[in-house]
Order: C-alpha cells, then sequence, then structure tokens
C-alpha cells in the first residue's frame, strides 16, 4: 500500500469504470514539468516522470545538466544498444552503481569489463537453467510450506502479500543455492533489510548528473548502514555455516563460489564472495517477490483471468501438487506470469553509461551519456502492444496477438547481461503461483489505494494488504 497523495494518478480510476481491467499507473504528463520538478518525482517514484509522448517514441536524448540521457523504446535500438553495443554500453550508470555498492560492493550486478567477465562466469553456472529442474523438489517443498501456513490461518485472514511473497521467496534462495534453511527469523531480517534500504538510499546522483568525477565521495544518510548491516550478518551466517557443512561431507551450490578458482588458480577473495552471495540473494528474490505480489493483485480484479487459472490448474493437476514436469503444461499460469512482468517489470528501468563514443541508430552517442531501455515504457509502448494497459495474460497465448520480437519485451534484460537466474525466476513463479492459486484465492483488502512505486525495483509501495480465502470448488 502506497501513500502517494502528492503524486497525480489516473490509472486506477479508469480501472474502476472499465469492463476490461486496467490496473493502475501513474499519471502521465501531456507537458513536461521542468527538470528540478521531474527530479523530485523521480526521487519519490521513477514512474512519475514520464509524458505522455515517451511511451510512443523510438529514441529520445535530453540533455540533463551535462549529460546526453537517452532512451531506446523500439526492438531496433534496444538491439543496438545492449547486443551489438554491449563492449561501449555494459557499464551500469554510476546512478545505479552509487545505489548500489554499499550492498553489492564490486558484485556481478554493477561490476563491469573484466571484474564482470570473471565473476559471470562463476556466478552463472551456478544458478543456470540447467540446474533448475534439480532445484525443483525444494522449491515445491517450500511453497507447500507456505500453502500449510496459509490454511492454518483460516479463511477471512489478512495478510501482507508482498511480505509473504518476499520470505517465501527469500527461502527458495536460500534453500537452493545457499543449502540451508534460513528460518522465519532470518527471512524475516533479510527481506525489512532489503526494504529498509530501498527506502534510504538515494537513487538521483546528482554529481553524476553534473559530470563531476567518479571519486569525489556521494553523502550516503547513516540510515543506509543499518540494513546493510543486517544483511551482511546473515550472509556471514550462512557462508560460515556452509564451511561447518563441508566438514560434514554437506555440500552446497554455494561451493561454486568458495571452490572457483581463476586462470592462475587463485580463489575468489573472501569480499567478492560475500558480494556474490549478497548479489544472488537481492537479485534472486526481490523480482520474484515483486512479481507474484503483483500477480495476486491482478487476479483479485480480474475475474476471468483468475477463473482461467483455476481451470487450468484443476484439469491439468486435478488436485495433485505440481511437478517441474509440469510447468510445461501450465501455460496460461505462464502468461499470467508473462502479463504481470510486462505491466509491472521488477525492474523497470536498465541504465547503461558509454564508455566511449558511439552511436545507436545513427545517432552520435559521445562517451559519457546515460543510454537507457526503459521497460516500463516500451511494455507499454502502444505502437508494439494493443490495448497496452490493459491486463490481458491471453496476449501471450493468442496466435493472431501483436507480439514484439524478444528486443521489444525485456523484464529480464536482454543481450550478454541478460538476467542469468532467468530460467530459476520463472519456474520458481509459476510453481509458486500454481502450488497457492489451486488452494487459495487473495482479495485485496478493502479500502486500499495499490499504486506503483519504483526505487530500485517496482513495487505495489511497501505492503499489500490482503485477505485469504480457501477455494471451495
Ligand atoms: C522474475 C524474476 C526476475 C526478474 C524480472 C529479473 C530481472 C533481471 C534483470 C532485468 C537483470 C539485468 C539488469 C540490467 O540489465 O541492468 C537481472 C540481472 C541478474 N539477475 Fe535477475 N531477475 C529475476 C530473477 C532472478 C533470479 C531468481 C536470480 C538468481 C537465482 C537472478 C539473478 C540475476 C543476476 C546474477 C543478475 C546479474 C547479471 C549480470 O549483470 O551479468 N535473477 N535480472
Amino acid at each position: 500500500m502506497t501513500v502517494t497523495a502528492e503524486l497525480p494518478k489516473n490509472g486506477a480510476r479508469e480501472a474502476s469504470q472499465a469492463t476490461e481491467f486496467v490496473p493502475p499507473y501513474p499519471f502521465r504528463h501531456e507537458k513536461m514539468p521542468p527538470v528540478w520538478t521531474l527530479i523530485g518525482l523521480a526521487k519519490r517514484n521513477f514512474l512519475a516522470i514520464w509524458g505522455i509522448d515517451d511511451f510512443q517514441s523510438r529514441l529520445r536524448s535530453k540533455k540533463i545538466f551535462n549529460r546526453e540521457l537517452v532512451i531506446c523504446n523500439r526492438p531496433d535500438v534496444v538491439r543496438e544498444a545492449f547486443q551489438t553495443n554491449h563492449e561501449v554500453l555494459q557499464r551500469k550508470t554510476p546512478q545505479m552503481r552509487h545505489a548500489l555498492e554499499p550492498l553489492l560492493g564490486d558484485g556481478l550486478f554493477i561490476s563491469d569489463t573484466e571484474t564482470w567477465a570473471k565473476r559471470r562466469k562463476v556466478v552463472a553456472p551456478i544458478i543456470h537453467g540447467s540446474r533448475v529442474k534439480g532445484f525443483a523438489p525444494i522449491m515445491i517443498d517450500t511453497i507447500e510450506e507456505k500453502r500449510a501456513e496459509w490454511a492454518a490461518l483460516g479463511d477471512g485472514a489478512e495478510i501482507d502479500a508482498l511480505a509473504d511473497m518476499a520470505h517465501l521467496t527469500a527461502e527458495i534462495i536460500c534453500r537452493t543455492i545457499f543449502g540451508r534453511n534460513l528460518g522465519k527469523n532470518h527471512a524475516a531480517e533479510v527481506v525489512q533489510g532489503f526494504t529498509d534500504y530501498q527506502r534510504h538510499i538515494d537513487q538521483i546522483d546528482l554529481l553524476s548528473l553534473f559530470g563531476l568525477p567518479e571519486w569525489l565521495p556521494r553523502f550516503r544518510g547513516r540510515a543506509i548502514k543499518k540494513p546493510v548491516q543486517r544483511i551482511m550478518t546473515v550472509l556471514d551466517q550462512i557462508i560460515e555455516s556452509y564451511q561447518a557443512q563441508k566438514e560434514q561431507g554437506e555440500a552446497s551450490v554455494i561451493g561454486g563460489l568458495l571452490e572457483a578458482r581463476d586462470e592462475n588458480g587463485a580463489p575468489l577473495s573472501r569480499n567478492a564472495i560475500i558480494s556474490e552471495a549478497a548479489v544472488i540473494f537481492m537479485a534472486g528474490h526481490e523480482t520474484t517477490a515483486n512479481t507474484l505480489a503483483w500477480a495476486w493483485f491482478l487476479l483479485s480484479n480480474c475475474t476471468k483471468s483468475r477463473l482461467k487459472l483455476q481451470q487450468e490448474l484443476d484439469t491439468v493437476l486435478n488436485g495433485r501438487t505440481p511437478t517441474f514436469k509440469d510447468v510445461a503444461d501450465l501455460p496460461f499460469t505462464k502468461a499470467v506470469i508473462e502479463e504481470t512482468l510486462r505491466l509491472y517489470p521488477p525492474v523497470p528501468i536498465l541504465g547503461r553509461e558509454a564508455m566511449a563514443d558511439t552511436t545507436i541508430g545513427n545517432k552520435p552517442i559521445p562517451k559519457g551519456s546515460l543510454v537507457m531501455v526503459v521497460p516500463w515504457l516500451m511494455h507499454r509502448n502502444p505502437v508494439l502492444w494493443s490495448k497496452p494497459d490493459v491486463f490481458d495474460p491471453g496476449r501471450f497465448l493468442d496466435p493472431k496477438s501483436k507480439k514484439p520480437n524478444k528486443y521489444g519485451y525485456v523484464p529480464f534484460s536482454i543481450g550478454p547481461r541478460i538476467c542469468a537466474g532467468l530460467q530459476f525466476g520463472m519456474t520458481e513463479a509459476i510453481l509458486s503461483l500454481a502450488i497457492l492459486a489451486q488452494q487459495f484465492e487473495l482479495k485485496l483488502k478493502e479500502g486500499v489505494d495499490v499504486q506503483p512505486v519504483a526505487r530500485l525495483t517496482l513495487r505495489p509501495g511497501e505492503n499489500l494488504p490482503m485477505t485469504l480465502h480457501p477455494r471451495r470448488s
């Protein structure tokens, strides 16, 4: 739930009157406000800064103080930026690097050049698609525990669907990757840590926008230290306990990090291991948690899709718990997740800094420019999607539907820096929705106003109060 009284909004109002469900989105400017107003809006919510024209554009650029800001919003220019020009455009923006550095150090998500290439080789195989089948039984056990926990709460119980999904995905990542139970207390610690972190970071690095050098110290509120400490303490314990487990002959996937050696036979430093563990934890739990929370919200407002989902689950599974093999036979469940990722991409802005002069669509891009692919805009670009603001999972199934190519739908990014956990995340989301929606319906608590807010990730605010109802089929 969000308190966004000062932010203009229009999506939710339209939604309540329409026959098709149009979920909420922030106000879109007809005439752009001055740059300082935009910066103020962006500090609170990155989704509130866009004008109607931004959604339809192909390639736009604006000068903000001393930086050229370029937005790629069609498949051809996205391909050029993230695939063809990867070498020059692989560096994350100073905003992203400075926002995440206190937590992730030089971890994969924000590193580039040699460090990135070296770490990607170590981290990607740990979470690769080929391992997901082996992880699935642990995912399923963990989701079944959540199902039992919900069943014990009884009809009409109120839950915070956002926190519940975050606990679930944090527990899954911990059990699959780090080989141990996170436990209720630790899961809550980590989830709260990430929530607090997002609340306190300053994403608008004005010093960089003014073109001031990297080495100049950035002001970071003291408030940021506490959540970082909270998360680091849990990660430290996880790594310690891995080492103890190994002595008892019980290896886990995190062993890949601890046992990795570079070309010269040197292990990763303790700091590098902690950074990569933080990356896997952050990238691996919050994105999937937000996707699931949004899926519950969307389904609670769209009876047609909810019934279609239940029908698929009942027909294909006939009351039994799904296994990994069933995932391929649940196309509508998958389409609900895909449509959720289109409307509310958990990483709504993919930003890069040009490391040298280059071009995109014949437009010169000077060194230091910020180049953005904004899934929030491109996934709602009316040139690429019909009725772009409507929740309609069927668009991913209907062969006649207009579907853009892989550079036009990028919830997992695209090119060499594509999400290393794509298969993991999709399988986890499909299994979670299938197992829980088999038995429960969630309803949005009455009177709650849900608005999407993006700081690091796109969330339905800081919580999502819903009530839990066992299905009576
Ligand atoms: C629905 C779920 C997920 C979504 C939407 C998602 C999205 C993304 C996106 C957009 C990026 C790239 C950001 C950029 O280009 O700036 C990314 C990177 C990454 N993701 Fe995911 N992710 C998800 C789940 C996961 C999971 C479950 C894991 C781990 C188990 C994971 C691990 C990573 C890693 C390690 C990177 C960094 C890759 C690199 O920089 O080379 N993600 N993710």
